[in-house]
């Protein structure tokens, strides 16, 4: 599966844009703020109707203008599928693929998986366990349908369950049926969600390790770990257990929601010593594990977007990555990088089919 023409209409910084692509690689150069992200961004948003920046779709739409739209024409055992995203901010955004609507996004998301590598992904270290649970999602929702769904559905009974809590506070009162009736439908989505990711965890745990080697030579040894209170068989008594603090506290202490991912290296919180080459090889190895898990998943490779990969990583590790990506089966790929010579040069070892873009200011040669 490939993505062989892309077209953008008001589009962050695009207004009129076509591209047809290589099926192998396709590289990106051009200045900082050219618009180089923006077409990966276009990429992952047809792919998973949503923008990998985590900014709403209101702020995808070109200034000044009312709507955006984006087209793909995807080949999967050599037939064309055209897909079409169009959002008019206040309207529900229409998504249809060789013409036929898709009524709900959970039947759309998994169809072409995707991967992104960007540099914001530092807030995988960096920030809170939210980040963390954003990662196991993002992949079990492309791989699981099921997964998707029961996350929307124990999501939605947190938020309720924690409306019903503050209420209980402010109002000095308790009401044990209402929240019993939340509780007895929380266990049957948390314990899939806890399921699937502790499988998650245990798959790509040494794919991570064996990624991270390649890139680093094996200078340091890296390691995650499924971080989570939750046991799936006694949930919802460890639920009513938490019933006190939760009522203290008035919101839900404990659940899946609440689960992080342990990133270590060399037996340590990455966060607090790795330096920023090491963070930057450490976040590639954990991104190609996480493509890895979904290529043997799905059956297929996934789409690789690496935005700005080859920034602050040394000679060497730079050599080592395009062998990596040289050596393993990664299907279509996109690079952005804003030195022109160095992919370039990339291209040349890559021997395979390419094709160069150069952009400037939302225009693409
Ligand atoms: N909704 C929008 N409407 C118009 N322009 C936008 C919109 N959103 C972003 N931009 C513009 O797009 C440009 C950023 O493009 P992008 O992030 O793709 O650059 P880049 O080529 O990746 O740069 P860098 O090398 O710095 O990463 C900025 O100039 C920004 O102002
Ligand atoms: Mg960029």
């Amino acid at each position: 599966m490939h993505l062989a023409r892309l077209k953008l209409t008001q589009f962050k910084n695009y207004e009129q844009q076509a591209l047809d692509l290589s099926s192998r690689l396709n590289c990106f150069t051009g200045l900082n703020g050219a618009g180089k992200t923006n077409l990966l961004d276009a990429v992952h948003y047809l792919c998973l109707c949503k923008s990998h920046t985590g900014l709403t779709d209101r702020n995808l739409v070109r200034h000044e203008s009312e709507f955006f739209r984006l087209e793909g024409r995807f080949v999967r055992d050599e037939a064309p599928e055209k897909v079409v995203i169009k959002f008019l901010p206040g309207q529900r955004k229409d998504l249809e693929r060789n013409g036929t609507p898709f009524e709900r996004l959970t039947d759309y998301i998994g169809q072409y998986p995707v991967v992104m590598v960007a540099p914001d992904d530092i807030s995988l270290v960096q920030e809170g366990s939210e980040e963390r649970r954003r990662f196991m999602d993002a992949t079990l929702s492309q791989i699981f349908p099921e997964y998707l769904q029961h996350l929307v559905a124990y999501n939605a009974l947190i938020k309720q369950r924690n409306a019903l809590l503050k209420t209980f506070g402010e109002e000095r009162r308790f009401d044990a049926i209402l929240l019993e009736s939340l509780d007895r439908q929380l266990p049957a989505p948390a314990a899939l969600l806890h399921d699937k990711r502790a499988g998650f965890i245990a798959e790509v745990a040494p794919l991570f390790q064996e990624f991270y080697a390649a890139i680093s030579g094996s200078r340091e040894t890296v390691g995650m770990v499924y971080d989570t209170q939750m046991s799936a068989s006694a949930f919802a008594e460890q639920l009513a257990a938490a019933l006190e603090k939760d009522r203290v506290l008035q919101r839900s202490t404990f659940g899946p929601h609440r689960d992080d991912i342990q990133l270590l290296m060399d037996g340590q919180p990455v966060k607090k010593f790795a330096s920023q080459g090491q963070l930057k090889s450490f976040l590639l190895a954990l991104r190609l594990a996480q493509y890895e898990v979904l290529r043997r998943e799905k059956g297929l490779a996934p789409l690789l977007l690496l935005d700005d990969i080859f920034d602050k990583l040394d000679a060497l590790r730079v050599r080592q990555l395009i062998e990596l990506l040289l050596s393993r089966d990664f299907g279509q790929i996109f690079i952005t990088d804003t030195q022109r010579e160095r992919m370039e040069a990339i291209m040349a070892s890559f021997g395979a089919d390419y094709r160069l873009f150069e952009v400037e200011q939302g225009r693409v040669s």
